[in-house]
C-alpha cells in the first residue's frame, strides 16, 4: 500500500539535495509513503501516483520531533519544588530522591501508565521518536525494571543507575559507584542501548569527573555507547569528558567554559540543549550562537522528567531557542529534528528524504515558523497514515 500526502503547503525535509538551506525547504509539495518509509518527497506538480491520497489543504510538514533525551519512567509529582523554584530556591537536583521513593513503591502497570501516557502525549505534539532514561530506580532491580518498560515504546533506552547517590548509600558513595558499575550494570545493559551519568561536581548528589569516567568506562565496556548529563549547574569536566570519550551527545551545557565550546565545535559529540530546564529552574540560558558559531552540532531535547523540567513539548522547547538562546527558527527546528537524530546515531529519523522512515508531523499553519511565532499553541501532531509501520513513539 503507497500513500500519496498533497497539499503540503510547505515541506521541511532536511534534505540539502531536495530543496534549499539546510532545512531542504519544498514549497507545495507532495511525500510518497510505502511500508512506513518515504519512498519520494518533491514539488507536487513531479509527484508519482500512489494507492491512496491524503490531502493537508496547504498545511506544513516537517520531520517528527526527535527527542533525544527524555526521563518518563517514574511515580509520583513535585509540583511543589517547582512553585518553591518560582519563589527563588535553587534546583540541586536534591528533589530526586522524592521521585527514586516514588517510583520504588509503584508497581510496573502505575510505571507502564505513565510511561504510555506521556509518550502519547509527546506524539499528539509531533513528537516520532524519543529516547528513555532510567533513573528513578537506583537499585539494580528498580533499574532493570525501568529499562524493561522504556524497551517497551522505544529503542533509544539509557541506563542511569548514576543519577544520583541514594539516600540508602549517604555517605557511602564507594560503594555506590561499585554497585552501579558492577551488578547494577550486569542487570541493566541487557536492556540498554546508552549509558548516560549525572555529571556535577556542584551537587552533593551528582557525580564528579573521575566517578563519571568509572561509569562510562564500564558501561562502553559492556557495550553501552555513551551519553552525558554535562554542565548543568557548573561549568565542570562533563562537557570534556564527554568529547574525550567519544559520547555521542553532551546534554545541558548550561555553563560553557571557551574550552568546552571549542571541545564541542571540534568533536562529533553533539551538544544537546533543554531549554525548559533553564525555564523550569530559572537558570541563564546558554548562548547556542557561540556554539553554532564554534562549529558544533546542536540538538534541543525536553528533558521531560517530573523535577528539572516537566514538558513534553518540543515545540515550546522551539519557541525558547530561538526567543532566548539566539537560534533562528530554522536553525532550531533543525537541532530539534536532525539534531536529535544526529545526537541519537540515528540517520533514519529527523529528515524526510527518500528512505527516511515516515515520521510526518503536521502543522495547522502555513510554515514552519509558526512553531515559534505562536508558542503555546498546540499546532502541530504526528500525521497518523493508517496501516504504515509503527514508529518508535507508537506506545
Ligand atoms: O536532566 N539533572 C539531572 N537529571 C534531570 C533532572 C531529574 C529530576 O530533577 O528529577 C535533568 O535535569
Ligand atoms: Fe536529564
Amino acid at each position: 500500500m503507497t500513500t500519496l500526502v498533497t497539499g503540503i503547503g510547505e515541506l521541511v525535509t532536511n534534505d540539502p539535495a531536495l530543496g534549499p538551506g539546510p532545512l531542504g525547504l519544498i514549497p507545495d509539495a507532495a511525500v510518497v509513503v510505502a511500508d512506513g518509509a518515504v519512498a519520494w518527497a518533491g514539488p507536487r506538480s513531479a509527484a508519482p501516483g500512489a494507492d491512496r491520497r491524503v490531502d493537508l489543504d496547504g498545511r506544513a510538514v516537517v520531520p517528527g520531533f526527535v527527542d533525544s533525551h527524555a526521563h518518563l519512567v517514574f511515580a509520583g509529582d513535585r509540583a511543589g519544588e517547582f512553585a518553591a523554584r518560582m519563589s527563588g530556591a535553587r534546583y540541586d537536583g536534591g528533589g530526586i530522591g522524592a521521585t527514586v521513593a516514588a517510583t520504588r513503591a509503584a508497581s510496573d502497570g502505575q510505571l507502564r501508565g505513565r510511561l504510555h501516557a506521556l509518550v502519547a502525549e509527546m506524539r499528539r505534539q509531533g513528537t516520532t521518536t524519543v529516547e528513555v532514561k532510567s533513573g528513578y530506580g537506583l537499585t539494580a532491580a528498580d533499574e532493570a525494571r525501568c529499562l524493561r518498560l522504556a524497551a517497551e515504546v522505544t529503542p533509544e533506552t539509557t541506563f542511569l543507575g548514576a543519577h544520583v547517590v541514594p539516600a540508602e548509600y549517604a555517605g557511602r558513595r564507594a560503594d555506590y559507584l561499585a554497585l552501579v558499575t558492577g551488578p547494577m550494570l550486569d542487570a541493566c545493559a541487557p536492556h540498554a542501548r546508552w549509558v548516560d551519568v549525572f555529571c556535577e561536581p556542584a551537587s552533593a548528589h551528582a557525580f564528579d569527573g573521575a566517578e563519571a569516567r568509572a561509569v562510562l568506562t564500564a558501561g562502553a565496556a559492556r557495550g553501552l555507547d555513551l551519553r552525558v548529563h554535562a554542565n548543568q549547574l557548573s561549568a565542570g569536566p562533563g562537557v570534556q569528558l564527554a568529547v574525550e570519550l567519544g559520547a555521542a551527545s553532551a546534554d545541558h551545557c548550561t555553563h560553557l567554559s571557551s574550552a568546552d565550546v571549542d571541545a564541542l565545535g571540534g568533536a562529533a559529540t553533539v551538544a544537546t540543549l533543554l531549554p525548559g530546564v533553564e525555564f523550569s529552574t530559572r537558570s541563564p540560558y546558554p548562548d547556542a550562537r557561540r556554539l553554532l558559531a564554534a562549529g558544533a552540532t546542536v540538538a534541543l531535547a525536553s528533558d521531560c522528567n517530573p523535577g528539572s523540567c516537566y514538558t513534553s513539548s518540543m515545540a515550546f522547547c522551539i519557541a525558547l531557542a530561538v526567543r532566548e538562546m539566539g537560534m533562528t527558527p530554522a536553525e532550531a527546528l533543525w537541532a530539534a529534528t536532525a539534531g536529535g537524530a544526529a545526537a541519537l546515531r540515528r540517520t533514519d529519523v529527523g529528515h524526510l528524504g527518500p528512505g527516511a522512515r515516515a515520521d510526518l508531523a503536521v502543522l495547522d499553519a502555513p510554515s514552519y515558523l509558526h512553531l515559534a511565532y505562536r508558542p503555546g499553541v498546540p499546532l502541530v501532531r504526528a500525521l497518523e497514515l493508517p496501516g504504515d509501520a509503527p514508529s518508535d513513539t507508537a506506545g
